[in-house]
């Protein structure tokens, strides 16, 4: 499902990171434009700067310099206060690391969120298991992290990203930690989500996770070197080596 709506808007961004005097140029003038419902996916070498562009689109960090506009609004100025609340709103996040609390069932892994939000009791609780029900563990709420698999601890980091109804899954990795069958049954959840109206942003270094996306960037020191809708054609380029020779 794409629409005309633009969500992201990206001019020019940079973000360097200062560590004494050595300066760590991570995004070196990237200008992006997501529109809602697009799937998006984002590959490219270790330390080419992915992370720091989702951390950066996701408002977990703020760029060094350049523009940044959500539905049309410039955001990099926003205090902190209202940056969280927009990133709480649009953007659910989920890592190759699950990031799940050791302790706490499944549901109430989910319902963090809801608490940051307000949001308490039972409409808390029936949310929760709503979201666990859209991944498809439903019979699991009360299982902890030891209690569960890996595929079915990512469906908990899944829910826990998608429990606020943001716009925009954002997932970095979200298939690195899993072996390759439940890795693609977590890749068939995020195609469903995504059909039914999700934005999808995910990065990966699989080309074949890669084709599924309608949209491909490839990002090399910093910048992107790629962008092209259905990336069929740069994934067969990664594919066949010409990557390293570009
Ligand atoms: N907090 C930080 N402080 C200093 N430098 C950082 C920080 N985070 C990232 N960097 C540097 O910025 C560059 C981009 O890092 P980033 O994590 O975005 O890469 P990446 O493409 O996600 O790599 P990977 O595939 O290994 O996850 C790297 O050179 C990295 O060392
Ligand atoms: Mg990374």
């Amino acid at each position: 499902m794409t629409t005309d709506a633009i969500l992201i808007e990206l001019e020019n961004v940079t973000r360097v990171y200062r560590m004494g005097d050595v300066h760590v140029h991570a995004l070196r003038g990237v200008s992006l434009t997501v529109r809602q419902g697009e799937y998006v996916a984002i590959m490219g070498a270790s330390g080419s700067g992915k992370s720091t562009l989702m951390n950066v689109i996701g408002l977990l960090d703020r760029p060094t310099s350049g523009r940044y506009r959500i539905r049309g609004t410039e955001v990099s100025q926003f205090s902190r206060g209202k940056l969280a609340d927009l990133r709480n709103r649009e953007f659910g996040f989920v890592f190759q690391q699950f990031n799940l609390l050791p302790r706490i069932s499944a549901r109430r892994q989910v319902e963090l969120p809801l608490l940051y939000a307000g949001i308490t009791g039972r409409r808390s609780r029936e949310m929760a298991e709503a979201a666990l029900a859209r991944v498809g563990l439903a019979e699991r709420s009360h299982h902890r992290p030891d209690e569960l698999s890996g595929g079915e601890q990512q469906r908990v980091a899944i829910a826990r990203a998608l429990v606020n109804h943001p716009s925009v899954l954002l997932a970095d990795e979200p298939t690195g930690a899993l072996d390759s069958r439940t890795g693609a049954e977590i890749l068939d959840l995020i195609d469903d989500l995504h059909a039914k109206g999700l934005t999808v942003i995910m990065v990966t270094h699989d080309p074949r996770v890669a084709q599924r996306a309608q949209r491909l960037i490839v990002l090399r020191d910093g910048q992107i070197i790629s962008d092209e809708e259905n990336g069929r054609k740069a994934v067969q380029w990664i594919l066949g080596d010409a990557y390293e020779d570009h």
